[in-house]
């Protein structure tokens, strides 16, 4: 008896020491296991006489069931000590600022593309993409620029490979968007095309690449009054100003008949601009109604369909709305205008 009662206070004494599973797991196969010490003594209980079998059998299996108890014990807390340990080891402090500290902000450009977007999502208008890079046929020919016109030469083009209709280039409006839609749907079609758009010049005006919004509409009985609403409703919108007066100046271009100009009221006192009833006029956006010949290039019957199609550079709608001084500016990827003209990625200015 003695010598169960040494056995079971060493083995217990060995499983509080242990300071590992492995140890731990070692301890039951030496204590428990198949060959271990206790199972090794009841098995010896078949040779004792059968009044004494009893009374050991069970002092035994106590013995068994306290270092099994004390065995899961002492796992419980080696298992609690070991995530701890990996827990100081594996901790990452997600509070930190990470340095440097720089809150990034959406472009100009991006901003007032979204706003135009959801304006005229509202109207009921989809948004079409086409390629940066155009062949000559959608930038200029079916867009009814006759060949050798002038007007060719006025877009300053980028030309890249190849010769005709084929010719490749850096599309110089949005405008062969209206083509690539037409060729791949069936009219009724109401669409804006947002992108970027490019032409050689560079001043204080101008730069290379600058971004435009298309909008195009093609259904049945559209007429001048269409665009007229449309646009003025787009316009007082955007400028948030319900009485800004807008005019519509004849103009050309080879694939809108009748043209026009947009221009919108403003006044300049003390070197400060402002958008509303004034003495000044600013020129924002270039109309008209689809020329019959671009529609037929399309296989689109002008007898059955008509529509409007305008054209808005995004840049200059960002200069007048929030006040931007310097289109330059906006291509130079200095931080500090950035931060400056920046919008919130969850809306409105910072
Ligand atoms: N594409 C013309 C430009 O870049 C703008 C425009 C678009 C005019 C649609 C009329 C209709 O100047």
């Amino acid at each position: 008896m003695t010598d169960l009662a040494q056995l079971q206070s060493k083995a217990l004494a060995a499983i509080s020491a242990a300071t590992s599973m492995a140890t731990l797991e070692e301890l039951r196969v030496a204590q428990l296991g198949k060959k271990g010490v206790f199972t090794e003594l009841l098995k010896t209980l078949g040779s004792l006489p059968p009044e004494e079998r009893k009374a050991q059998g069970q002092i035994l299996n106590v013995a068994k069931q306290a270092i099994s108890d004390a065995i899961e014990a002492r796992a419980e807390i080696l298992k609690i000590a070991e995530i701890n340990e990996r827990l100081g080891k594996e901790w990452v402090d997600v509070t930190l600022p990470p340095r440097p500290m720089y809150k990034g902000t959406l472009h100009p450009v991006s901003y007032v593309i979204d706003e135009i977007t959801a304006l005229f999502a509202e109207m009921g208008f989809a948004v079409a993409v086409g390629p940066e890079i155009e062949d000559d046929e959608h930038n200029f020919t079916a867009l009814n620029f006759p060949e050798n016109h002038p007007a060719r030469q006025m877009h300053d083009t980028f030309f890249l490979k190849g010769t005709g209709n084929a010719k490749t280039l850096l599309r110089t409006h949005t405008s062969p968007v209206q083509i690539r839609t037409m060729q791949e749907n069936k009219p009724p079609l109401r669409f804006i095309a947002p992108g970027k758009t490019f032409r050689c010049d560079s001043d204080m005006t101008h730069t290379p690449m600058f971004h435009q919004v298309e909008g195009f509409v093609i259904d049945k009985g559209i007429h001048m009054g269409h665009l007229k609403g449309c646009i003025e409703t787009f316009l007082r919108q955007f400028f948030e100003v319900d009485d800004v007066p807008i005019r519509f100046r004849p103009s050309f271009f080879p694939f809108t008949e009748p043209s026009a100009e947009v221009d919108i009221g403003c006044s300049r006192t003390g070197g400060e601009l402002k958008i509303g009833a004034g003495k000044d006029w600013l020129e924002v956006l270039g109309c008209g109604m689809v020329h019959p010949n671009v529609l037929r290039n399309c296989n689109v019957d002008p007898n059955e369909w008509q529509g409007f199609a305008f054209g808005m550079g995004v840049e200059r709608l960002a200069m007048l709305k929030y006040g931007i001084p310097d289109l330059r500016t906006f291509f130079e990827s200095d931080m500090r205008w950035l931060k400056h003209y920046g919008f919130s990625a969850l809306g409105g200015a910072l």
